[in-house]
Order: structure tokens, then sequence, then C-alpha cells
């Protein structure tokens, strides 16, 4: 039997000036887009921005829907929004604001599982790692070097047997 440990680097910031100068615009960016998030069930408001290799930055916010499933994450919206727009482009980086209209958000939300999952399809598409900034409306900022730290052992298509 082999014992394995899989971990990463979490970073954490206590200010955003910590930050550099792009990342602080991400972060800010997806703060200002949160107020477009339509949530009226949850009340809890997600933006999204994706900073994407030829300088563009790709909004989304959690757009709910009151057949609850059919609804869609703000991390998913930015990015299937990036894919749409500018295909073959690569991701370079994912900012993420949460807050709720009904209590304080103290500490990031890291994105759901599918959001894990597809946004994991593209960074294996692109072969090359996606940072996540992670932001609540206080509290620290967390900074992830690549999807796959937060996704260890996922699945993708070479199960598929396509490569
Ligand atoms: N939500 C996001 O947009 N991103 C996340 O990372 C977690 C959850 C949305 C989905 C739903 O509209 C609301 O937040 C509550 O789950």
């Amino acid at each position: 039997m082999e014992k394995k440990r899989i971990g990463f680097d979490l970073l954490i910031f206590e200010d955003t000036n910590e930050l550099s100068q792009n990342e602080q615009k991400l972060l800010k960016t997806a703060e200002e887009v949160r107020s477009n998030a339509y949530a009226p069930y949850s009340n809890f408001k997600v933006g999204a921005a994706a900073l994407l290799e030829n300088g563009e930055i790709v909004i989304g916010s959690n757009q709910e829907n009151a057949s609850y499933p059919a609804g869609l994450c703000a991390e998913r919206v930015a990015v299937f929004q990036a894919g749409a727009r500018f295909p073959g482009v690569a991701i370079k980086a994912l900012a993420i604001s949460a807050a709720s209209a009904d209590h304080v958000v103290d500490k990031p939300a890291a994105p759901c599982g599918n959001c894990r999952q597809s946004i994991m399809e593209y960074e294996q598409k692109q072969q090359a790692p996606i940072t996540l900034l992670l932001k609540a409306e206080k509290g620290p900022i967390y900074k992830c070097t690549s999807m796959g730290d937060i996704l260890p052992l996922a699945f993708n298509s070479s199960f598929l047997g396509d490569s």
C-alpha cells in the first residue's frame, strides 16, 4: 500500500493592497459586477471577473431561476462567456467576490463543485493554470495558483479515451 498526501499552498492576504495592480483591478471588477447578480431566491450575490491572456476582462454574476437548478453560478457565466467570445484565448486569472443581503460573509467563498469541474476543463484545454482570487465583503483574500489545486484527482477527457 502506498499512501500519498495531496496538498496545495493557499496564499492568504490580509489586504487588497498586498496584491499586484492587475490583481487589484480584477478583484475590484468582480466586486463591482456582483451587483448585477440576479439572486432573488438566495440573496447571495457573486461577481466574477476573468482576465484573459489578450488583456480582456470578461465578467459574470450568478443568475438564478424559479426552477433552482436552472440557475448558473457567476464563475461559469464568466468562463463560458470568455469561451464564447474569445475562443482559444487562455484564461489567466479569475477573481470571485461574494456577499449576502442577509448576513455578513467574512470569508472567501470558493467555487462550487460544478464550477471547479467546468473551469478545470479550460485549464486542461489551455495547458496553463488559472489563478483564483477569492474575497468576501470582509476578511482575507485567498489566492490559489491553479484550479487543479482545489480539484485534485479531477475527472477529464483522458478518461474518455481521446487523449
Ligand atoms: N454561487 C455562485 O455564483 N458561485 C459560487 O461559488 C457559489 C454559489 C451562487 C449560486 C446561487 O445563485 C447562489 O450563489 C447560492 O448558492
